[in-house]
Parts: C-alpha cells; sequence; structure tokens
C-alpha cells in the first residue's frame, strides 16, 4: 500500500495533528519526517488535550508503530520530559521509534538561536527558539551529532569533544557568550541517550516493512509550506532540512518517492501565521482580533498570539501545486460561523499590476495588498454538522469555492477541536 502525507498548506497550525490523529485509525504506522520541537500540534481526543511537540500524533492509539523519522532534530531532554508526560497520563510510548540517523538538538544550538536573533535585530526571523535552525546549519554543515552518534558511549564522548571545542570557539569568539562546559553537556546528554536507547533503531527499515506487507503508513508533516526552506516567505522560514513539503517526506523517513500516492493538504479556513515575514492578508483591525479570539489563535510552542487574516487562495493554490496535493482538509470552519461577510483573496495587486501567483521575492510579497471575493457568512453554528449536506448553503458554497480556487477536492472539513468534529466527504486514507 503506497503511504499518504499530511502537510500543512499555509505558515503552520492548520491544524494537522488533529487530521493525524483521526486518520491515524487506519493506518499502522504514523511518521514525523520533518522539524523539531519548534512544531506544536495539538490533539484532542477521549484521552484529553494534548500538545505534542516531536512525538507523531497518532501517539494515541496503542496498536500503531510511531516514528521520528531521520529528517527530524531532535532535543533528546524535551523528547524525554515529552515521552514522561505522556506516560504520566496513561499514554504509552511503547511503539515509539526514533531514527539512528536523527539530529540532536544540542545545548548551543537555542544558545546560537536566540544570538542570531539578537544579532539580526530589525530582520528578526520571530524563531521559537528552540535551536532548530542552529540544528540544521550543522547538519548541513556536517558538524552534527546524529542519535546514533549520541547513544554511542566511547564514540559520543569523542565527538562530543572535537565539536564542543569548536562550538565553543564560536559562542565565545563571535557571540561573546560562556563557553559550555564539556563535563555538564556530556553528563547530561549521555544519560538523555541512555534513556531513549531503546527507541532508536534504522526507523527507514520499519516504515519499508510496513508498506511492503500493504499496511497504510502516514507520514505527518511538520510546520507548513509557506515556511518552507526553498518555496516558503524565505528568509522568514524554518531551516528544516529535508523540507517540510510533502516531496521532503520521502528523504525524511528513508523510502523511495514512488511509494507516495497520496498528500492532504491541510487549510485553515482563514490564514494565520506566527513570526515575522510578510502575510497580505493580515487583518489588524478587529476583525483580525476577532478571528483571534474565536479561534484562540495563541501558539501552542511559545504561546504568542497568532497573526491573523482572511483565507489567502493565491498563497494557498501555490501550495496545492507545489505538494501536490491531492486532497484538502478544511479546518476551523467553525470559527467563521459568526462572521456576517467572509472574504477570500483571489490575487493580489503590486505595483499597478494584478498578480496570480505567489512571488519569490519576499519584498514584493510585503508590498502585495489583497484583492477580495466576498461571501455572506452562514450566522449559524456548524459544531454539530457531520455531513456536508446538513452545512448550511453559504457554507457549502464557501467550502466548494475554496476547493476550485485550491485545485483540489475538499475532502474532509472540521468543525471543532474534538476527534469526531469532522465532516468526510470522501476518505483520505
Ligand atoms: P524556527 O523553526 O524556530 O527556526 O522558526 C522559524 C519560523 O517558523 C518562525 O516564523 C516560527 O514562528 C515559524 N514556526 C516554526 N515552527 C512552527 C510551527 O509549528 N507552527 C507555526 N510556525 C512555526
Amino acid at each position: 500500500m503506497p503511504a499518504v502525507v499530511v502537510i500543512g498548506g499555509q505558515w503552520g497550525d492548520e491544524g494537522k495533528g488533529r487530521v493525524v490523529d483521526f486518520h491515524s485509525q487506519y493506518c499502522s504506522v504514523i511518521a514525523r519526517y520533518s522539524a523539531g520541537n519548534n512544531a506544536g500540534h495539538t490533539v484532542i481526543n477521549d484521552r484529553g488535550t494534548f500538545a505534542l511537540r516531536l512525538v507523531p500524533a497518532g501517539i494515541f492509539y496503542d496498536d500503531k508503530d510511531c516514528v521520528i523519522g531521520n529528517g527530524c532534530a531532535i532535543n533528546p531532554i524535551a523528547l524525554w520530559e515529552e515521552i514522561e508526560g505522556l506516560k504520566a497520563r496513561g499514554v504509552s510510548a511503547e511503539r515509539l521509534h526514533i531514527s539512528d540517523r536523527a539530529h540532536v538538538v544540542m545545548p548551543w544550538h537555542p544558545l546560537i538561536d536566540a544570538a542570531d536573533e539578537r544579532l539580526r535585530g530589525p530582520f528578526a526571523i520571530g524563531t521559537t527558539g528552540r535551536g532548530i535552525g542552529p540544528a540544521f546549519v550543522d547538519k548541513a554543515g556536517r558538524a552534527g551529532i546524529r542519535m546514533c552518534d549520541l547513544i554511542d558511549g566511547a564514540g559520543f564522548r569523542e565527538r562530543l569533544r572535537i565539536i564542543l571545542e569548536y562550538k565553543n570557539a564560536v559562542l565565545e569568539k563571535l557571540y561573546g557568550l560562556e563557553p559550555l562546559s564539556f563535563d555538564a553537556v556530556y553528563n547530561e546528554y549521555r544519560e538523555a541517550g541512555e534513556r531513549l536507547l531503546p527507541y532508536v533503531t534504522d526507523t527507514s527499515l520499519l516504515v519499508q516493512e510496513a508498506l511492503d506487507r500493504g499496511d497504510e503508513v502516514l507520514l505527518e508533516g511538520a510546520q507548513g509550506a509557506l515556511l518552507d526552506l526553498d518555496f516558503g516567505t524565505y528568509e522568514f522560514v524554518t531551516s528544516s532540512v529535508p523540507s517540510s513539503t510533502a516531496a521532503g517526506a520521502a528523504v525524511g523517513v528513508g523510502i523511495g518517492p514512488n511509494r507516495i500516492n497520496r498528500v492532504a493538504g491541510v487549510y485553515k479556513a482563514y490564514t494565520t501565521r506566527v513570526g515575522n515575514g510578510p502575510m497580505p492578508t493580515e487583518l489588524f483591525d478587529e476583525e483580525g482580533e476577532r478571528l483571534r479570539n474565536v479561534g484562540r489563535e495563541y501558539g501552542t510552542v511559545t504561546g504568542r498570539p497568532r497573526r491573523c487574516g482572511w483565507f489567502d487562495a493565491v498563497a494557498a493554490r501555490f501550495t496545492a501545486r507545489l505538494n501536490g496535493v491531492t486532497s484538502a482538509v478544511v479546518t476551523r470552519l467553525d470559527v467563521l460561523d459568526a462572521f456576517p461577510v467572509i472574504r477570500v483573496c483571489t490575487a493580489y495587486q503590486v505595483d499597478g499590476a494584478e498578480l496570480r501567483s505567489f512571488p519569490a521575492n519576499t519584498t514584493v510579497l510585503a508590498r502585495c495588498t489583497p484583492v477580495y471575493e466576498d461571501f455572506p457568512g452562514w450566522e449559524t453554528p456548524t459544531s454539530d454538522v457531520r455531513r456536508f449536506a446538513d452545512l448550511p448553503a453559504n457554507a457549502q458554497a464557501y467550502l466548494r469555492r475554496l476547493g476550485e480556487l485550491l485545485g483540489a477536492p475538499v475532502d474532509i472539513i472540521s468543525v471543532g477541536p474534538e476527534r469526531d468534529q469532522c465532516i468526510q466527504v470522501r476518505p483520505v486514507v
């Protein structure tokens, strides 16, 4: 059975966690393929409300294998806390598997993340501060430590000694920071490695074997395509290597691209963004405030208020195309329930011309003003609706138009945070 990828089609926080939680019931393996604990997936199900960082959202099913793939950057201290937090609430991590090739977020990475942000001043990215960018810089710069190194006893000691000498020089000479103590880092990370050792394995083999058996495998994306290093609003993007787009999924878990045949693109019914960088449909008025309040739009990882605005179909069509989205999932439709008019940006106006494609240059994007198509709101609660045909006619019209603009059918609609608050038009898995 080929694999299905779930990606975020906007700037992250689209509700991928709830989509993965819902679809995990049909899969035997759920694998994260990129990013680290900068990602935050909120899942609300019969076991409670959970804010996941690194652990795949399939963890709530005891009979599923959950994989943190080689494309992820793992902070072993934070991961252990997450595992312990889940265990304390009765969620078993027994079937969690961590790739031996995944890179480790070391203590210098958050320090460099914060220092870089300070040095950038007005050009700061607005990162989550978790050190994920610097960890991926080290991955590409061949100065990383991987999970297989962390659990390698004497090998870890030797590798840390060499790398820390170099990193301490960078911390002191470049950033004017205090050097890190070898013993403190070694002891803390050796212990973390020992705790995680039972989970570490060649996860690419595990995923391939599941595919060979004909099992359903779900590849869980993190962040959103507009935060992707290649296609996002560079430089206001995340540094994940491989890409956070669907194409990154094969590399990020170690399977061939021909093993993937479906891509579910998750889109909020409006747009949000955290961190800096252009966002053409951002609202600075009371409607933006209302979206934030009704949608409780505050970051899962940092608690920062999210920037809110109307659905940007120029950006969304772009990400649907570059991810090869076969099914669109529209989340948080219920947040729009009380709005009398709902707007969708279908083009940008820039420098006297109309633009229908998403520009590469962020300074051009920052000058874009949205051209809106207006829809009458439905002004009726939708949270209890479970069939498309039972949605108010205006909500149906809105969703049909989103599907047209995206160039992909809207197959799933979420109308509330609970697992069952979902309308399935056509199964994705
Ligand atoms: P970093 O990934 O911490 O380096 O942050 C880079 C950019 O990506 C910032 O704008 C962050 O706010 C954003 N970002 C990173 N992870 C997430 C996420 O899970 N949801 C939304 N935005 C994110």
